[in-house]
């Protein structure tokens, strides 16, 4: 059976072979618990601290301020809900944007129904947030800002540096989802001059069900679960050795081949998205043109449906869909929603993205499958 092409790498990545290579001895030999003080232990605890060296490397961080989690969603949630249970005394309020992955809009609603308040604030049509509105919101009793790095669906990179700044300004914490950027582009924790971030194992080419937080000292984690010492006493529980090996060695491979990665992804990229406008009208872009992850395009097909296209080319080609038409209304993603795109092209969302298995050969026949694919269905409509 030959496979659809794959182009939802934001969705999650392959394992790198290298990874699955890496992983391997934990799977078989390495069985031991790295707590264990004899033998058996000496390996898996080597290999941890291994691998909290190699996401430290590619956030430029101490090792000491990475904490394995189980993924993008587990540390936005520790992260956030950290910083305000830990900030109450000071304020009650809480800094995002309305474009954020529901693994932060949903802590942030949590977090309302305990008595905090969030602003949630609006981007421009290409997805940016104004650091001007950052400013604006903040209130004697902000505790934490909390903005996206990339954006998954449409890839627009927000001003992290700039929005930093301010909350250095106001003493206010800030934190940023980075489980898009991380292997994608630099995610440098200096320069973003964030104080937690967010990355997830499954977008970097390891497993899905691993991630890590970084925090910033003084600035602590809260501990999040209870139980014996692991993670320096703040995520108890036997650790995920297997899976932290495959993170850590996909960081130090993403950190590696970083900038020829980015390069091709580039390419990639911007070959497929001239192909289909040199074969179809009436395409327009989604996210900002300069400010986005290479490796993302997010295209709207004028007055067509998304699931149609997907379900013309789903043989050939597996993308996602960026709205779902039922048979009497049409669920736009809250991404479109805030960028206000129009009903009549939102309705016809596709995000494609590239990653380090996609070919040339393949986007050239994307480019057929998809025109094609759109030709037949304008033609019916
Ligand atoms: C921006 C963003 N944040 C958080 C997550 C959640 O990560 P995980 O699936 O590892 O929990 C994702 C995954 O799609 C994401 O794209």
């Amino acid at each position: 059976m030959i496979k659809p092409i794959y182009l939802d790498y934001n969705a999650t990545t392959p394992h790198d072979p290298e990874v699955i290579e890496a992983m391997r001895p934990f799977l078989e030999a390495e069985f031991g618990n790295p707590s264990s003080s004899h033998w058996y232990g000496i390996k898996p605890k080597q290999a941890v601290e291994t691998s909290r060296r190699q996401v430290a490397g590619i956030l430029n961080c101490r090792p000491t301020e990475v904490f394995f989690t189980s993924g993008g969603t587990e540390s936005n949630n520790h992260a956030i809900r950290g910083v305000a249970r830990r900030s109450r005394e000071k304020g009650n309020h809480i800094i995002t944007s309305n474009f954020e992955h529901p693994a932060v809009l949903e802590v942030c609603r949590y977090l309302e129904a305990d008595g905090f308040e969030t602003t949630y604030l609006p981007v421009s049509e290409d997805g940016l947030v104004d650091p001007a509105d950052v400013e604006r919101a903040v209130r004697p009793t902000t505790i934490l800002i909390t903005v996206m790095h990339a954006n998954n669906e449409v890839g627009t990179i927000q001003p992290i540096a700039e929005i930093s700044r301010i909350a250095k300004k106001h003493a206010i914490a800030i934190h940023t989802d980075a489980a898009q950027s991380v292997g994608k582009i630099p995610t440098n924790v200096e320069d973003l001059e964030v104080d937690l971030l967010s990355m997830a194992g499954h977008k970097v080419y390891a497993p899905k069900g691993i991630g890590a937080l970084y925090v910033r000292p003084p600035l602590e984690p809260e501990k999040f679960c209870f139980g014996a010492g692991q993670e320096m006493g703040w995520r108890a529980g036997t650790e995920n050795v297997l899976e932290i090996v495959g993170l850590g060695k996909a960081c130090e491979i993403a950190q590696q081949d970083l900038e020829n990665n980015m390069a091709r992804m580039k390419f990639l990229r911007d070959r497929l998205h001239e192909g289909l406008l040199g074969r179809l009208f009436d395409i327009r872009l989604n996210g900002h043109l300069q400010h986005r992850l290479p490796n993302t395009l997010n295209l709207s097909f004028k007055g067509l449906e998304a699931n149609r296209i997907l379900e013309e080319i789903g043989l050939e080609v597996a993308a996602s869909a960026g709205a779902a038409c039922h048979s009497d209304s049409v669920e736009i993603s809250h991404v479109l929603k805030a960028m206000g795109t129009p009903l009549e092209w939102a309705m016809g969302t596709l995000r494609f993205s590239v990653g380090r298995m996609t070919t040339e050969a393949q986007i050239d026949k994307t480019i057929r499958v998809v025109a094609d694919a759109v030709n037949k269905l304008k033609a019916v409509c």
